[in-house]
């Protein structure tokens, strides 16, 4: 199949890439590139690899992608992965996550593609701390302008469903984290005590408790999932089994794999890292699961192996 993957050279993106290539599939890969492009370089000169540097959210640049290759199927994947940085500057958001989904749906209307998927997140739902959140859970409130362009971005792709007959398989990701990892608290610890060994900062009090699952795990589901479409739009929680893992807990995790001793934990307080981070949540996977698709890794594990990923890379 000829596949374009939107947000290609990102953290996800280059893995779900490496796997299409693997699967004999044809790859047009664009992105704007926010993170550089060392993701992808490996793929530069491959017959079955093209590459646009472009800006997804600009409606011309999107057309003449599908008017100069023939595609069957749009992963899309490009979004603003910091929220923290979205927090501060909500256009970021708007541009980035919602706009280009417009531009991508209107973009496969005008060339009649049928299929997409969509990389989707736990932050559609807000706050709701102590639900077992299934697809059907209703009465979804971001509490982030990141989790609101994402709610809305599910909107208008249910709305191209209907009116285009489009099939579209939507996977609402916790947490991802593997090699190639850019944001949050695995990144950031390692970071933090590569710079000062004896002491570490904890964005609030520590018990803020998510899944956190590996990327591979997750990228097997993506092709699992994607081989066929069904008609019209189907929405899987992904996530690990059993429990999510505590922001302390991945401290400790960190410490232990960098062989540091006597660290001294300084919490900035309060039960969340910052305004618009959902302290807990929780997902009930039974729907994905019953599709026979099984992560390797706990959350736990996954925590463990993106910091032994991280030191093998020479972070
Ligand atoms: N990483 C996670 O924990 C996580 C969790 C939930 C959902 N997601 C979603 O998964 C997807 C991939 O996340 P990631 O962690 O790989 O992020 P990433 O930032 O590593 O990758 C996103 C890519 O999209 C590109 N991009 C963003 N805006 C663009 C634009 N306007 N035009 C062109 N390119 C643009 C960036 O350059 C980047 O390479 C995103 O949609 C994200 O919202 C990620």
């Amino acid at each position: 199949m000829n596949i374009l993957v939107a947000g290609g050279a990102g953290f996800i993106g280059s893995h779900l890439i490496d796997s299409l290539l693997a699967e004999g599939n044809s790859v047009v890969c664009a992105d704007k590139l926010i993170m550089g492009d060392e993701n992808i370089q490996h793929l530069y000169g491959r017959d079955n690899f093209k590459f646009y540097n472009v800006e997804l959210a600009d409606q011309n640049k999107v057309d003449q992608i599908f008017i100069e290759n023939k595609i069957d199927v749009v992963y899309h994947l490009a979004a603003n992965s910091d929220i923290q940085k979205g927090g501060k500057e909500p256009s970021i958001d708007f541009n980035d996550t919602l706009l280009t989904t417009r531009a991508l749906l209107e973009g496969m209307r005008k060339a009649n593609i049928k299929k997409m998927f969509f990389a989707s997140t736990s932050a559609i739902y807000g706050e709701m701390l102590d639900v077992e959140l299934t697809e059907t859970t209703g009465g979804l409130m971001p509490v982030s302008y990141y989790g609101g362009a994402k709610l809305a971005s599910e909107a208008l792709i249910s709305s191209y469903v209907s009116m285009c007959d489009m099939s579209v398989v939507i996977f609402r990701f916790p947490n991802v984290i593997g090699p190639r990892l850019t944001h949050g608290a695995v990144f950031d610890f390692i970071r933090k005590l590569r710079n000062n060994p004896a002491e570490l900062e904890i964005l609030g009090n520590g018990t803020q408790c998510k899944p956190y699952i590996y990327v591979l795990d997750l990228v097997e589901a993506i092709i699992k999932l994607t081989r066929e479409f069904n008609q019209g739009e189907i929405v899987y929680n992904i996530s690990v089994i059993g429990e999510g893992t505590t922001v302390t807990h991945i401290a400790e995790i960190v410490v232990e794999e960098l062989s540091l001793q006597n660290v001294n934990f300084n919490y900035t307080g309060g039960d969340r890292g910052w305004k618009g981070d959902v302290p807990r949540f929780s997902y009930d996977i039974s729907k994905v699961l019953a599709t026979g698709w099984k992560p390797k890794h706990t959350s736990d594990e996954a925590v463990r192996q993106t910091v032994k990923d991280a030191i093998a890379a020479g972070m």
